[in-house]
């Protein structure tokens, strides 16, 4: 249970220092017991994890910022939590660095993003404040981090409120380099309730000029939309985004809310347009992914880390006082206008052993004690079975991926998956993927599948809180396959 069940809005926006320090140890102490804790995915020490911020490469490190609130698995007063990385799968907590602590954001230090400049990384986040009626403010900030991990704020915001015709649902905005100046993409709403993506430009980074709604789909999209991020490359654009209240008919989907994107040949900065853009497609198959970013690095490639949670959903281990992960960064790649998400080649490293062979019955039960395992499985073509994750012995348990790659289809179940949540939305996901020789590389992480199709065609990423006897494979199938397992090394405390 819950050291805390009731929060009022009060407790949740009380300021950090006011907590008894005992608190946070009492509640290290008590999470620690979870059996749902992950081997190598990162997770709040304590409380809430929601969407990652600044994930960029700087001063030879990787850095990532996740939106944390530490007291509880509820959304209180937000602040950046910083974790640094030489490889991408092995993340160091660098503690909280952006505090609720200005007149800017009292309530809150929400999302945003992160440039390297010259010898500085730059933040850029929208701070939330409330006003004595529960008004909502929202001011994009900016603030400095240097070699040694120090932040400072930039005293003044570098947009003070939204343009006209616009809603303080206002924020979320991501900066990076375009054309020898800097482009900001910011989540908005219009007063007519339409969910938006504005730009601004600038060419110092702290005066900022409005240079209106980016066009990219003749859409509604629906009341919101949080978390843009924006991807011009040379070969091709790409639009990731989080629209609230999206008409599934625009893009099919179950969960509350999805994380779309459209690819588009390329970016048309004076008419601000999308050139060719592609319907809007669901980022992720799965049931928890949100808020995903992604950025360029200076090695080219475009990674991307997600939020896997979900606004405005309970989730098992509200009761234990944390809630939430991010997912494995995924290298991006676009080919003939399609995405495709693959795990970094780094995962690699984190194999342990030379893996095992599964063989090739097709009926067959695998123990792996642990839950905390990558699988590779190539089958031939046309074949059709399910493959069941988190089971137990008796094979009543556990997460079903069934498959027809025939027809194309992947139906994944969850219903049994363990301690059930979400019902309102459904415990089935359906999707195609191309008629051909079905690949399936899977990382399991004691409460957490990610399943990538194909090398990347699709993915499907999920939550799952089985019982302590839901460690092993169940493979049933028509049709041969060649499996391979690997234990990963556990990367977090
Ligand atoms: C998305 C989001 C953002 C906001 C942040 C607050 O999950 O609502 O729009 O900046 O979370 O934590």
């Amino acid at each position: 249970m819950a050291i805390k069940k009731d929060w009022t809005k009060e407790e949740r926006y009380r300021p950090y220092q006011e907590w008894d320090k005992m608190y946070l140890t009492l509640l290290q102490e008590k999470i620690a017991d979870s059996k749902w804790r992950l081997g190598y995915h990162i997770q709040p020490k304590t409380g809430l994890l929601n969407d990652p911020n600044g994930f960029s490469f700087f001063n030879n490190q990787w850095h990532v910022f996740y939106q944390s609130y530490p007291m509880g698995a509820v959304h209180g007063v937000k602040s950046w939590y910083h974790l640094t990385s030489d490889n991408l799968v092995e993340w160091k907590e660098e503690g909280t660095k952006i505090f609720p602590d200005s007149l800017y954001d009292s309530h809150g230090v929400y999302s945003g993003t992160a440039l390297p400049v010259s010898d500085k990384l730059f933040l850029a986040y929208t701070g939330n404040v409330r006003d004595a009626e529960w008004g909502r403010h929202s001011y994009q900030l900016g603030a400095w981090m240097d070699s040694l991990g120090v932040v400072q704020k930039i005293k003044s915001p570098l947009i003070s409120e939204p343009p006209a015709g616009y809603t303080s649902e206002f924020r979320d905005p991501q900066v990076f380099r375009y054309n020898g100046g800097y482009l900001m993409t910011i989540g908005a709403q219009d007063e007519s309730k339409k969910g938006k993506i504005l730009t601004y430009q600038s060419s110092d980074l702290l005066t900022w000029q409005w240079s209106g709604e980016l066009n990219f789909t003749d859409k509604e999209m629906g009341f919101m939309i949080e978390c843009p991020n924006l991807l011009v490359t040379e070969k091709a654009t790409l639009l990731i985004f989080c629209p609230q209240g999206l008409n599934p008919e625009t893009c099919s989907y179950r969960n509350i809310y999805p994380n779309n994107y459209v690819i588009g040949d390329s970016y048309d900065y004076k008419s601000n347009k999308i050139i060719n853009p592609t319907t809007l497609k669901n980022l992720d198959e799965g049931f928890d992914v949100y808020a995903t970013q992604a950025f360029q690095a200076p090695d080219n490639r475009l990674l991307s880390i997600s939020w896997v949670g979900l606004p405005e959903t309970d989730y098992p281990t509200d009761q234990e006082d944390w809630a939430h992960c991010l997912s494995t960064v995924k290298e991006l790649i676009i080919k003939e206008k399609k995405l495709y998400q693959r795990p970094v080649a780094e995962m690699k490293e984190l194999r342990t052993g030379e893996g095992v062979d599964l063989n090739e019955k097709s009926d067959s039960f695998f123990e792996t004690y642990t839950n905390q395992y990558e699988l590779n499985l190539s089958f031939a073509p046309h074949s059709c079975g399910t493959i069941t994750l988190c089971a137990d012995k008796e094979q009543k348990q556990g997460l079903t991926v069934n498959f027809d790659s025939q027809r194309g289809k992947i139906t994944i179940d969850r219903s049994k998956a363990g301690t059930i949540f979400g019902e309102e939305y459904g415990f089935i996901r359906s999707f195609s993927v191309e008629q051909k020789p079905l690949n399936l590389q899977i990382f399991v992480d004691s409460s957490i599948v990610e399943v990538f199709i194909n090398k990347g065609e699709r993915v499907a990423t999920m939550r799952v809180f089985p019982e302590t006897n839901q460690t092993g494979i169940h493979l049933n199938c028509e049709g041969t396959y060649q499996g391979k397992m690997w234990q990963i090394r556990k990367t977090n405390q």
